[in-house]
């Protein structure tokens, strides 16, 4: 059966300069690489599984990516049965509808970006500790070891096949409700680029730069470690190199679709560790009141976020610059970090996202956005201390980007 993941909890509350201790809790397995998808029903009966549980989403569906799955499960004699109703930003209605289904399953499987996977995981939650997923809001507030779950990334973005996070919208209170502890850490992640090859360009666009928020974020926070500098820092170079190109022409260039699903995977596992910043706080607001996809949001966010907080840290800015290809010889620091924060500019400029105006936000929604953007956990471990009046100077900012074409 399944190796179980060391329940170490999440701590967040200190700074990890070299005197404090940090624990470091890896995921259960990886299998990554082009065709790994067709692969899932052998390795689910390698680990004993006997009955399974697929989350998905129409879309996939629909482009037969689903179907391949299913077809590996049921051909390696595993009963299945399929949920693949997930929507966009995934509530806890959809959380109770695939609870019901997972009893007397061996195994949750996420196959979709984060809206099929981490109900997946919410769900995996509920079916051994009971009640419902609001009560689980927060890091480690459940006792019981969840359901294991797989994870079948079909995007380069949210990293949460290999984070122990999951994110559920309340759509009554217009929240969205992180949900932690190292027990939905997926036991397994089946990472295939090929999934991702028909994705098109503006949500290759948003999922990457999502991936990319998480790996800035994770390399420039208050928490950062010597594992996930190492990893933040080499999914910042990946992903810089092989955005444009995953975006532009993602249905042939396989070696960029590859480059992107490991650096989204890379950065997954480095917040997992040094947490985020103040761009998801902004981005989740943005979702939850807005419906900004959360790439988009983080998109327009993370420039303007990097700019506020260069100065508290400038040299893990100037190292960004040097990621994304800069040279920085002869530069000052400061210059080098300038550069670095222009580098993220220049690329949002590229990407073929929305601007917020095209989602109905208003000077009158800022604050309100604030309000909320000020409840985000990741606030603390962001490299500058932030205030409401800065969020709403921030959202102002990031509403002037991208005039709608
Ligand atoms: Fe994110």
């Amino acid at each position: 059966m399944f190796r179980p993941v060391a329940q170490i909890p999440l701590d967040y509350s200190v700074f990890k300069d070299k005197k404090s201790i940090f624990s470091w809790a890896p995921s259960g397995a990886i299998i990554f690489g082009n065709g790994a998808a067709a692969k899932t029903g052998e390795e689910l009966k390698k680990l004993g599984v006997k009955k399974a549980v697929l989350v998905t989403d129409q879309g996939l569906v629909k482009v037969g990516i689903a179907g391949k799955v299913i077809e590996s499960v049921k051909n390696a004699g595993i009963a299945l049965a399929v949920y693949d109703q997930c929507e966009a930003d995934s509530s806890v209605e959809t959380v109770e509808k695939i609870t019901e289904l997972l009893d007397g399953a061996d195994v949750v499987i996420g196959l979709g970006g984060g809206s099929s996977m981490d109900p997946a995981k919410a769900a995996a939650i509920v079916a051994t500790n009971g009640g419902s997923i609001r009560d689980y809001q927060g890091c480690d507030k459940f006792e019981k070891a969840p359901l294991p779950i797989v994870a079948i990334p079909t995007a380069a973005g949210t990293g949460s096949e290999c984070t122990p996070f999951a994110v559920i919208a309340d759509r009554q209170r217009e929240w969205k409700m992180p949900i932690g502890g190292t027990g939905i850490m997926p036991a397994l992640a089946i990472c295939d680029p090929e999934l991702t090859y028909s994705l098109p360009a503006s949500i290759t666009a948003a999922t990457g730069m999502d991936a990319l928020t998480h790996a800035i974020e994770a390399y420039t926070s208050r928490c950062t470690e010597p594992i996930s500098d190492a990893l933040a820092s080499q999914a910042i170079r990946l992903i810089a190199h092989a955005i444009r190109p995953a975006v532009f022409r993602g249905d042939s260039d396989k070696d960029a679709r590859y480059d992107m699903m490991m650096g989204a995977m890379l950065g997954g596992y480095a917040f997992t560790s040094a947490s985020l910043g103040i761009s998801h706080c902004m981005a989740h607001p943005l979702g939850a009141q807005y419906h900004v996809p959360h790439g988009v949001a983080n998109a327009l966010c993370l420039p303007v976020v990097m700019e506020f907080n260069m100065g508290a840290w400038p040299e893990r800015y100037a190292d960004i610059a040097g990621f994304f290809g800069v040279d920085t010889y002869g530069m000052s620091v400061r210059e080098a970090a300038k550069a670095g924060v222009d580098c993220v500019y220049e690329l949002l400029e590229d990407m073929p996202v929305k601007p917020l105006e095209a989602y109905g936000v208003t000077e009158e929604s800022l604050d309100r956005l604030a309000d909320d953007a000020m409840l985000g956990g990741d606030r603390p471990n962001n490299a500058r201390m932030t205030t409401k009046e800065d969020f709403i100077k921030l959202y102002r900012k990031v509403m002037t980007l991208k005039k709608e074409k």
